[in-house]
């Protein structure tokens, strides 16, 4: 990828070689300038040269010195040099840098480019399966989504965050059987999901040696379907119970959905789709069955007793989403090992005509050290319990590093710090990857964790304060970038829509995490090593510079979904 403060140079360097070997090439093709490590080398580093030289087999430093004219006496730049077997080093102008970032500072998206152009874009996350507690199984995908959601919206596409909750599976008649004979009423008026958690666990237990509990349970999930008054009733209550439970959870962890919509939305749909499948020839009988043909894999989209699949209710509900928004994209956010899942789904529904782009962000687990939480229900952690043991703990460090602060601020810390910690810790690693649960590590208040990034905010908030006391206010006056740490923090700041594009077009935000991370990092080398308040000339400068950091690493926490706290 090209930053956007050189494109147009690089496109117009590109142009200059166009002609050579009869090479042709696409504009947005032209990727790859990185920044550099060493800054000996520059700003940013481009191997484009290397690359079209072997297409037209040509000499890359030949080719590289002719692009290396495109950038010179251009604005903003210092120098353009040709380096090994056809690098070309790039050096930037330090005022021209300090004037784009005082530009990017004053956007409230900070310089993020508005890609989506009012596209619209459905994040499908979170999800959880109804009547069950919300496990930390459940956690990776509304943190991932939740990001995904705020890199979309931070970028100017439409977004709708659905809910696609698992509400019409067969573990309602298991629940149906359960509840008619083992249910406790009072326990269930005190802690609803508790109750049905309990009973649940029973009837798996029970299963196991009376086989005929789960023909029962087939039976009462028949008769819900069909719409048996008794069953509909029992399970609007047992989602209306589940969803206040949930819905607390969710307003604990800073996220919010647009929508809401079930499997359950679906359910008087599946039948049409299984005959539009048929009807328009993407779908076939076979052997009582309906399925689609993909290669040599088959999909059942109806199976032979007349039920519909998990597949079913997702083309369903595709049907539903473009009918309603027509969206660009959908992305879905689940485990990895739903992957088989949505790769046949997304071929039935491209064969279907369904042309938004389809994305599935598969997630790791999440593993949780041995022995560390007492687990009251089977092995399934709750939640709840994850994020208030993490509050305690977090409340315990503010408790000792600042007694100074009220007792209801401090707690509001500690429940920024703690949920912003499990959330951090989730973000940080790659979707893809299993996370490791380790609280001393996400506790850190050195390291790439939340209480480090959120420390860094409020030390530039505390600065600022400092200074407003002694009658400064940030009026956008010009930066001086002449130290190399100034520098160096100003082109962290300005890299950071580059990082954003980066989380955003490979769904990763744990690039986003990475650059936040980085920028705190360039802020209190910054800090340390410079005289700010006591700056003499160079105050009014750094001053400006503490407030532009502010800004940018304000808007990568919010985009992370943690809280930038003004002190702590
Ligand atoms: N309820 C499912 C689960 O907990 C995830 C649903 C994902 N979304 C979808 N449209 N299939 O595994």
């Amino acid at each position: 990828m090209i930053p956007a403060l050189l494109h147009p140079y690089c496109v117009e360097a590109a142009a200059l070689i166009s002609q050579v070997g009869g090479t042709q090439f696409d504009p947005n093709e032209i990727d790859s300038v990185v920044p550099t490590n060493n800054p000996a080398n520059g700003d940013y580093q481009w191997n484009f040269a290397l690359r079209i030289a072997k297409l037209a087999k040509a000499n890359p430093r030949a080719l590289a010195e002719q692009m290396r004219l495109a950038f010179l006496g251009k604005p903003g730049v210092k120098d353009a040099q040709v380096a090994g077997p056809g690098f070309i080093n790039i050096y930037l102008d330090s005022s021209w840098l300090a004037a784009r970032l005082a530009v990017q500072v004053a956007d409230p998206e900070m310089g993020v480019a508005p890609e989506g152009h009012n596209r619209t874009v459905i994040i499908d996350y979170s999800s959880p399966n109804v009547a069950k507690r919300m496990h930390v199984g459940h956690m990776r995908s509304t943190h991932i989504g939740d990001v995904l959601v705020r890199l979309h919206r931070a970028a100017k596409w439409n977004v709708i965050g659905d809910n696609h909750l698992g509400d019409w599976g067969t573990q309602f008649g298991k629940l149906i059987v359960a509840w008619n004979r083992w249910r406790d009423e009072d326990a269930y008026a005190r802690d609803p999901v508790a109750e049905l958690e309990r009973i649940y666990v029973l009837f798996g237990v029970h299963a196991e040696n009376q086989p005929e509990l789960d023909e029962l349970a087939r039976a009462e999930t028949v008769k819900l379907q069909q719409g048996d008054a008794a069953n509909r009733a029992l399970w609007a209550d047992f989602l209306e119970k589940s969803l206040t439970e949930y819905n607390a959870v969710y307003q604990r962890m800073g996220v919010k959905f647009d929508e809401m919509l079930g499997e359950s939305a679906y359910r008087d749909h599946t039948e049409r789709i299984v005959a539009d499948l048929l009807a328009d020839g993407v779908a076939e009988e076979s052997e009582g069955a309906v399925i689609v043909r993909l290669g040599d894999q088959v999909s059942v989209v109806r199976k032979r007793d007349g039920a519909s699949t998990y597949t079913t209710t997702d083309l369903a509900c595709v049907q539903y989403r473009v009918e309603r928004w027509n969206p660009d994209r959908m992305v879905y956010v689940t485990d990895v090992r739903q992957q088989q899942h949505f790769a046949t789904f997304f071929s039935v529904a491209k064969r279907w005509n369904v042309r938004s782009e389809l994305v599935h962000v598969g997630f790791g687990m999440l593993k949780l050290p041995e022995g560390t939480m007492s687990t009251r229900s089977g092995n399934t952690i709750r939640l709840v319990d994850l994020l208030d043991e993490t509050v305690a703990r977090a409340r315990s460090v503010v408790d000792e590093k600042s007694g100074s602060i009220p007792e209801d601020e401090r707690a509001e810390i500690a429940e920024a710090v703690g949920t912003g910690a499990v959330r951090y810790q989730d973000l940080v690693q790659s979707p893809g990857t299993d996370v490791s649960f380790d609280w001393k590590r996400m506790l850190a208040m050195d390291g790439n964790s939340a209480p480090y990034l959120l420390y860094s905010h409020a030390r530039a908030c505390s600065l600022l304060r400092k200074a407003g006391g002694e009658g400064w206010s940030p009026n956008g006056s010009t930066i001086v970038l002449e130290h190399s740490f100034e520098r160096d923090l100003a082109l962290g700041l300005l890299r950071y829509p580059e990082a954003f594009s980066a989380a955003l077009r490979n769904a990763a935000p744990n690039t986003l995490a990475e650059h936040v991370y980085r920028m705190c990092e360039l802020f209190n080398r910054f800090y340390y090593e410079l005289p700010v308040l006591t700056g003499g000339d160079a105050r009014q400068s750094r001053l400006e510079l503490v407030e532009a950091s502010r800004r940018v690493i304000a808007h990568g926490l919010r985009t992370l979904g943690l809280h930038p706290l003004e002190r702590m």
